[in-house]
């Protein structure tokens, strides 16, 4: 399936209630064949009311830190864990995750990347394992059975509230840099 079929499909979904809350649907955005994606939390209010991911004043930031990384941003392909934005920019729930996941699972599918960073938390307990510490977790390689490299950092609005952060999630990011670098010159 295409990434605009599995778009399509997810148009008007139900699958949990913050659909009720939405103005748009944030599917996700970038290279179809991307070798590298970058997965967040979910959508704030400049996103919700875009359509688009990480385009408020987190989406800025990473911005930066992908231009000092040499990584074009329309290179990539960037998607959360849930497509709808909860109130006032919560956590999103463990049952809202799993009702979302699947048009994750099949966005990944699609696009197939080498390698894949998880912005956070949120990212890294619902796509590795719930008990996970970002703390503990960030800046090292796992891999996924099917090949892909995984890269679990700080997520960005980590970053605007603690500044301490930003020096590990540099050092994370001239791992990811290396490694795409080795990719896209293969
Ligand atoms: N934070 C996220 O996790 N995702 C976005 O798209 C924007 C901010």
């Amino acid at each position: 399936m295409s990434l605009k079929q599995i778009e399509k499909e997810i148009q008007g979904c139900r699958r949990c209630g913050l659909a009720d809350g939405r103005t748009n649907i944030v599917f996700g955005d970038g290279n179809p064949k991307a070798k590298l994606m970058l997965i967040g939390e979910g959508p704030g209010r400049d996103e919700d009311l875009q359509g688009k991911p990480f385009v408020g004043a987190a989406g800025q930031l990473l911005n930066k830190i992908l231009e000092a990384a040499e990584i074009k941003r329309e290179d990539v392909y960037i998607a959360n864990i849930v497509k709808c934005r909860p109130p006032g920019n919560r956590v999103p729930n463990r049952k809202e995750a799993r009702a979302c996941l699947p048009w994750l699972w099949q966005q990944i599918e699609t696009i197939s990347p080498r390698i894949v960073v998880l912005l956070g938390s949120t990212a890294l307990q619902n796509l590795i394992k719930p008990d996970a510490r970002i703390t503990k977790m960030r800046g090292q390689w796992l891999e996924s059975k099917s090949g892909i490299k995984i890269m679990p950092t700080y997520h960005p609005a980590a970053l605007l509230r603690d500044p301490s952060k930003k020096k590990p999630v540099w050092e994370d990011f001239q791992k990811i840099r290396d490694e795409y670098k080795k990719i896209m010159n293969n």
